[in-house]
């Protein structure tokens, strides 16, 4: 439809009518019969509101998708189609690992094809828009939602970040590219900065951080074409992000560029009333859409609160905001097919067989070796035992996996099954205390094993939106079970399933390998089980820090320099920034991730002394692979700017990339580095480059790479 057809719909509306497009609500509001249910009633909802409303979240499948757009359609005066939006957070059905899991790719084309995959099948179960990808800069594993983000470095999560949105929405025009999502990139801003690790608790940072860490990957979002923006539930200097016109059109319209639908998250402009900034529901909405927020999700306040300023609310913004939502439906297609493709005859297919091997290569590249002494990969017809709660536990989707099916997804043991191996399985009940007679039991059957895995983690209900945990530790005696077990047989290799970074810093030193698995997705027990094995290489490198312990947090490889740095000369004065009881140090850093293969970095060499603007430096090294695997190594290239105008980390991943090298091989690999990637935020918030010196540090984790040469920037 031409712009010129739309502007001409928005002037039929009435203004009942353009707030109501203004609004999303849950399938629930709309019965079968079209008769006023529940909620409807309790928000005393009209149905010619209803059925003006914009938009629906959270729909299950195509036939309800279909139903309600029709019912929606034969009811509503105007017939502008709703558009559907939901989580589709790391697959829809088939599921993927979660995000933190596909940030230890470190891959952008991982993530695209994962993209492409989930609005395969989100697509096709009627979704037009995902509230995917989490943009959230995080330090600190407390926040269960650390599951859903890229992890600690701004620049991987802004790669990553806009290669989700790439996927999603892919090059051409989405009104015909059916199989594909709009993308609305969440959550604006400084959410994963919640105090604590406690989700929903308050934020506080300085504007520095919030520009050097937590906008860019936001910034890369809209950059790749990010449809929506959802606002953020917490406050930014004292103001919710949902009311917080500094970020939403200062800073989002004016300073980003943002120009798509801004929606507010589940119910954040009621909340406004719960933060007590707003005294009721007609205070909330003028302060939401006064700030900049388009559409209403999950709550009355625009409906009830607009109409109550109609005579003095800004007609041109108001028009504009409508004019976005439109806007997004037109691009979607939905006014030439506002089913998108989707017949209430076709009934839902089976998934592709090449979408399930998707997922299980996207589990096989995501799992990160922690530890090996050289007791992984397993021989054949080895006697091993496979123990715990999560041995044969189909709990490994994630909390993100609500359309998943859990009876569908291959735990630990069937994967292992496959193998050729004497393999035991004892499986605890996953959720309880395991119990001294259980330990008892392992132990036993420990006692006359070759090696034993151990299978530990959370359960999915443990990460996610609102699980937050103080103790990020293995819980429900998990501990007890491996120290006892390591009592009587040492080669112990732990499997952890998990959404977050947890503390392994009691059970580490009895492991002789620890796989980090995440939740894997619908194929994880065989990608484990292929990984364990040796059939297939580990190549997942940590996007998040394993700390040592709780007290660490927040916690980033990326360390700002301080007035008392420790170093190996001080590390036991006092007047050092350091813990008394603890080291600085994670246990396993950013970037950590091991592999069958050996790798080394050779013959590293700089092009120049010199970076200026007219010159980019280039970085070269040979990375030799000293190993009969065949194995893929992420080389990482860390800057340390020597002096600087505001206090700056100590060390910055730039660069990195992940290279296959055949068993006994090596390859010539190079980076380039410009002026831009010199730049910082100064404290007048400005992103630039500085002359000065520079040191660079290459290798395969943010604690071990090594200086590999200085150099000089000059204009
Ligand atoms: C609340 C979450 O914070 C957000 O990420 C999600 O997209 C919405 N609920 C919708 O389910």
């Amino acid at each position: 439809m031409e712009e010129r057809v739309l502007k001409k719909l928005l002037q039929q509306m009435t203004f009942d009518e353009k707030v109501a497009q203004l609004v999303q609500l849950t399938p629930d509001f709309f019965s079968e019969g079209g008769e006023i249910t529940g909620p409807m009633q309790e928000w005393q909802l009209k149905p010619e509101t209803l059925y003006g409303i914009g938009s629906v979240l959270g729909t299950h499948t195509a036939e309800q998708v279909y139903r309600i757009q029709k019912q929606y359609l034969t009811k509503s005066r105007l017939k502008i189609p709703l558009v559907f939006m939901a989580d589709v957070i790391h697959g829809y059905e088939t599921i993927f690992p979660i995000p933190l899991a596909l940030a230890a790719t470190f891959d952008t084309q991982t993530i695209e094809e994962v993209a492409k995959w989930s609005a395969f099948e989100a697509t096709k179960a009627g979704v037009h828009v995902t509230f995917s990808p989490m943009a959230d800069y995080v330090k600190d594993p407390r926040w269960g939602r650390v599951l859903e983000s890229n992890g600690e470095d701004p620049t991987l999560s802004a790669e990553l970040t806009a290669a989700y949105v790439r996927g999603y929405q892919g090059t051409n025009e989405l009104a015909t590219e059916k199989n594909r999502l709009a993308a609305c990139v969440k959550h604006f801003v400084g959410y994963g900065a919640a105090q604590g690790g406690r989700d929903y608790n308050t934020v506080d940072f300085s504007d520095l951080e919030m520009h050097q860490n937590y906008l860019p990957a936001f910034q890369a979002a809209i950059d790749a074409g990010a449809e929506l923006v959802m606002t953020a539930f917490n406050t930014v200097r004292g103001i919710p992000a949902s009311a917080n016109e500094a970020l939403l059109k200062t800073l989002l319209r004016e300073k980003m560029n943002f120009e798509g639908v801004v929606i507010s998250d589940w119910a954040a402009i009621a909340e406004l009333m719960a933060h007590r900034v707003a005294a009721n529901k007609k205070d909330a909405a003028i302060q939401a859409f006064g700030a900049g927020v388009d559409m209403d999700m999950m709550s009355d306040c625009y409906l009830t609160g607009l109409p109550a300023i109609a005579n003095t609310i800004d007609q041109v913004k108001l028009d504009a905001a409508v004019l976005r939502v439109l806007q997004l439906k037109n691009k979607l297609g939905l006014f030439e097919d506002p089913y998108r493709g989707l017949t209430q005859a076709k009934a839902q297919a089976a998934p592709p067989h090449e979408l399930r091997l998707a997922t299980r290569k996207a589990a096989e590249k995501t799992a990160v070796l922690l530890k090996n002494e050289q007791i992984l990969p397993l021989k054949k017809n080895q006697r091993v035992a496979l123990i715990g709660p999560k041995a044969a536990s189909q709990d490994i989707l994630g909390a993100w996996s609500w359309i998943g099916k859990t009876a569908d997804a291959v735990s630990l043991a069937s994967g292992l099954k496959e193998k050729e191996l004497q393999l035991s399985v004892l499986d605890f009940e996953e959720g309880q205390a395991i119990n001294q007679a259980q330990i008892d039991q392992a132990k036993k059957l420990a006692a006359t094993q070759d090696a034993i895995i151990l299978a530990v983690g959370e359960t999915s209900e443990e990460s996610g939106e609102a699980a937050s945990l103080a103790n990020i530790t293995l819980a429900r005696n998990q501990e007890a079970l491996i120290q006892e077990v390591a009592t009587v047989n040492p080669n112990i290799i732990l499997v952890v399933f998990s959404g977050r970074p947890l503390v392994l810093t009691p059970v580490e030193p009895m492991s002789k390998a620890i796989v980090c698995g995440w939740f894997p997705g619908s194929e994880g027990g065989t990608a484990i089980a292929n990984l364990l094995m040796g059939e297939v290489n580990p190549q997942g490198h940590l996007p998040m820090s394993f700390p040592r312990s709780i007290g660490q947090l927040p916690l980033t490889y990326a360390q700002m320099s301080t007035g008392r740095p420790k170093n190996e000369e001080n590390a036991e004065q006092k007047y050092i920034s350091r813990y008394m009881d603890e080291e600085n140090e994670p246990l396993f850093a950013f970037g950590h991730g091991l592999s069958y293969s050996h790798f080394i970095l050779e013959e590293t060499r700089l092009s120049h002394e010199i970076l200026s603007d007219k010159q980019n430096l280039v970085i070269e090294a040979t990375l030799k692979n000293t190993s009969d695997f065949t194995g893929t190594a992420v080389v990482q290239l860390y800057l340390e700017d020597l002096v600087s105008q505001v206090v700056r980390p100590m060390r910055e991943l730039k660069k990195w990339k992940v290279l296959q090298c055949a068993a006994n091989k090596e390859m010539p690999l190079s980076f380039k580095l410009e002026e831009k990637d010199l730049r910082y935020i100064h404290s007048d918030l400005t992103n630039r480059s500085d002359e000065g010196s520079f040191r660079l540090y290459l290798g395969f984790d943010s604690q071990n790479a090594q200086y590999i040469g200085t150099f000089t920037y000059q204009k």
